[in-house]
């Protein structure tokens, strides 16, 4: 998320109302390309957003379970991606290690788009930022952002990047032993001296929430984390969503979540499916979100 500047966040975005709105020629923009789509891991929302934005925009995608292909057999990433930019204009691949996507990226001639590592998450943050815009408009300064949960995962990483590129306010709490990588965390607040970002890193959930005007969590165990189940469980049950800690947000706050969700583990039930939830909204636009940012590597992008 931090290789992106605010003006290729704001083409993405602006993008994204381009695909939401529909018309102007899309269902042509892919005509003759095709998409190979790579799973390592499971996936709902972003396997579904690339099948359908593809086809949208008139290409064609081509999808694998990652253990399908060679690459589960020990050819290098590097050496699968030369193969793949002779057959395919673009790769969207979810895997564990950000390295292996780095790898694949540094032998591929064609658009490489992380769809999710355990580093970062970057799809879904575009996402999250259309649809906050959505809500609250896209005049004046972006909403403060409260992410309360794993402060080491994909998610909490991608957003630290983006609102540092953004300018944000964003808090992060999250308890002491799952804490942001190192070198992310510097990275964002590198960038975060240039742009004005605030960010703010606490234990205190409520400390986090106090004011905030969108209060967004991710589950507690991501995937690949299993085995650390019942002890995440322990660690993290001060940092639910609830309706108490929204209590203490703006009079305005909304809640996210990338989803899925696990229900009263770290977002109660009454928060996720009451008012002031927009996690459909927001799982929504992850197509239009796509469609995006497949347009943008094609039409827009520059790297
Ligand atoms: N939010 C998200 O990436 O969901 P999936 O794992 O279902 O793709
Ligand atoms: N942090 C979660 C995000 C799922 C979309 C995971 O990696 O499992």
């Amino acid at each position: 998320m931090g290789d992106l500047s605010a003006k290729d966040i704001g083409a993405v975005l602006s993008l994204t109302g381009r695909a939401k709105r529909g018309g102007g020629g899309l269902n042509r923009a892919l005509a003759g390309k095709a998409v190979a789509l790579i799973f390592e891991k499971s996936s709902t929302r972003t396997r579904l957003a690339c099948e359908v934005a593809v086809s949208r925009l008139g290409g064609k995608a081509v999808t694998s379970a990652g253990a399908d292909l060679q690459i589960g057999r020990g050819e290098t990433m590097a050496d699968s991606a030369r193969i793949f930019s002779r057959f395919v204009d673009a790769v969207c691949w979810r895997t564990t290690g950000h390295d292996r996507l780095e790898e694949f990226a540094s032998g591929a001639s064609i658009p490489v788009i992380n769809t999710l590592s355990d580093l970062e998450h970057p799809c879904q943050i575009l996402a999250d930022l259309f649809t906050i815009r959505e809500r609250f408009g896209a005049g004046g300064r972006w909403p403060s952002v409260a992410y309360i949960g794993d402060g080491g995962n994909n998610m909490a990483h991608s957003w630290m990047l983006g609102a540092a590129v953004l300018g944000m306010d964003l808090r992060l709490a999250y308890p002491q032993n799952y804490q942001p990588d190192h070198t992310v965390r510097g990275r964002a607040l590198k960038l975060a001296k240039a742009s004005g970002a605030k960010l703010t890193f606490t234990n205190e959930p409520a400390e986090a929430a106090k004011g905030a005007d969108v209060l967004y969590t991710d589950v507690w165990v991501s995937m690949g984390q299993e085995a650390g189940r019942a002890e995440r469980l322990r660690q993290f049950r001060r940092y639910q969503v609830n309706a108490k800690l929204l209590g203490l947000a703006s009079a305005r706050a909304v809640v996210m979540h990338c989803l899925p969700a696990h229900r009263d583990e770290e977002i109660s039930a009454d928060v996720m499916d009451g008012k002031r939830s927009i996690v459909w909204d927001q799982a929504g636009n992850r197509l239009f979100s796509h469609m995006a940012t497949l347009l943008w590597c094609f039409e827009g992008g520059t790297r």
